[in-house]
């Protein structure tokens, strides 16, 4: 695999923008990755001007939503070097999403080559301020011209790549979310565990019935029963319980989080014990009434870690921290986000320098 770039003239170069006004994937930046699937082979990936695409109005992505993305970020360390925090496991996180949509899959490094190309070649966007970061979406579409509920033949693979501000922008405050016990996110045998739009198209009516509640964002429960918690928002959710710290198992329909697993992988070594298992809304709900339950917080690529404060179920709130973020939240929050900027010692080897500012 060889990647291509197009010249672009220094004068068709956007103005990066104020750090403060940057929000979330507001912005893009001047140039993206594009690679095509076409007769069972990839070509060779092109660095182009960022640009629309033109689509058949058949292309049965439009149709049938046979799509899939990641989402990762480039990081500025103080000292100038950029980082990119654990990118293989978003590859092969893609490589297993294609393979449930029945979409090809590209080799590991592949991808990371991609990512990497364009990111060192968009380098003047990543921005330096505290907690921002340079987000990186790279999707696949079918994008062949024919209907009938069918596999593709053709693909688009492609990266574009957001500056984005710090997530916690009024402060790193606990919030209460809805648990949400008529939607649900996914199903079992379903899409649940695979990052496809669909998932996220599913859940925006919850999402638009908990906000105008006044929550930000839902707790899902588990299709069947609706009893296990599954994710919160697009995060994954993790409960404290003292020292120990329970997340919902791998079922199928909750999405492998990255920061998932490295929250799993680091707490012990910080001390604390961790559980993969199923957990019932009515457990979380006796550990909170009982005060065994001490704290809660969701993870994600966009957040890192988000403090829970509490919950609305059945009409009825449950306070966990109040206003405060406890200490295991937070301790995990530093340790993470100072990995990631090169700030703290990366016992994993997780970060993974790609050059320099
Ligand atoms: C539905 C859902 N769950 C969990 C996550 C967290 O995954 P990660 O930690 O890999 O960002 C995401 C974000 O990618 C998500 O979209």
């Amino acid at each position: 695999m060889k990647i291509l770039t197009e010249e672009l003239s220094p004068d068709r170069l956007k103005p990066l923008v104020d750090p403060a006004e940057l929000g979330f994937g507001r912005y893009f930046t001047d140039r993206m990755l594009i690679r095509r699937f076409k007769d069972g082979r990839w070509d060779d990936p092109k660095i182009v001007p960022y640009q629309n695409f033109t689509l058949d109005p058949a292309a049965r992505v439009l149709h049938y939503s046979q799509e899939i993305f990641e989402g990762l970020k480039a990081y500025a360390g103080d000292d100038g070097r950029i980082f990119l925090f654990r990118p293989e496991e978003n590859a092969r996180r893609m490589n297993r999403s294609a393979a449930r949509m029945c979409m090809p899959t590209m080799p590991e490094e592949d991808f990371l080559a991609c990512v990497t190309s364009l990111v060192v070649a968009e380098k003047r966007w990543i921005p330096r301020a505290t907690g921002t970061s340079l987000y990186i979406r790279p999707p696949m579409i079918g994008n062949e011209a024919a209907l009938g509920v069918h596999p593709s033949d053709e693909y688009l693979f492609f990266i574009i790549l957001s500056p984005v501000g710090a997530y916690f922008k009024t402060g790193f405050k606990p919030v209460r979310r809805y648990v949400e016990d008529v939607y649900v996110r996914a199903v079992p045998g379903g899409v649940g565990d695979a990052k496809t739009g669909g998932n996220y198209a599913a859940t925006l009516l919850a999402g638009a019935l908990a906000e105008e509640k006044g929550f930000s964002q839902v707790l899902w429960l588990d299709a069947r029963e609706r009893r296990y918690v599954e994710e919160v928002g697009s995060m994954n959710i993790f409960f404290v319980f003292g020292t120990k710290l329970v997340t919902p198992a791998l079922s199928g329909s909750i999405l492998p989080g990255i920061t998932r697993d490295s929250v799993l992988k680091l707490a012990p070594r910080l001390g604390y014990e961790v559980e993969e298992r199923p957990i019932g809304i009515d457990e979380v709900i006796a550990g909170i009434e009982d005060g065994h339950l001490t704290e809660a917080f969701g993870t994600g690529t966009a957040c890192v870690i988000a403090p829970v404060g509490g919950f609305q179920y059945k009409r009825r709130d449950y306070t966990i921290t109040g206003e405060e973020v406890g200490p295991v939240t937070q301790r995990l929050y530093d340790e993470l986000v100072g990995i990631q900027y090169g700030r703290k010692p990366d016992p994993f080897g997780w970060v993974k320098e790609i050059g320099r500012l």
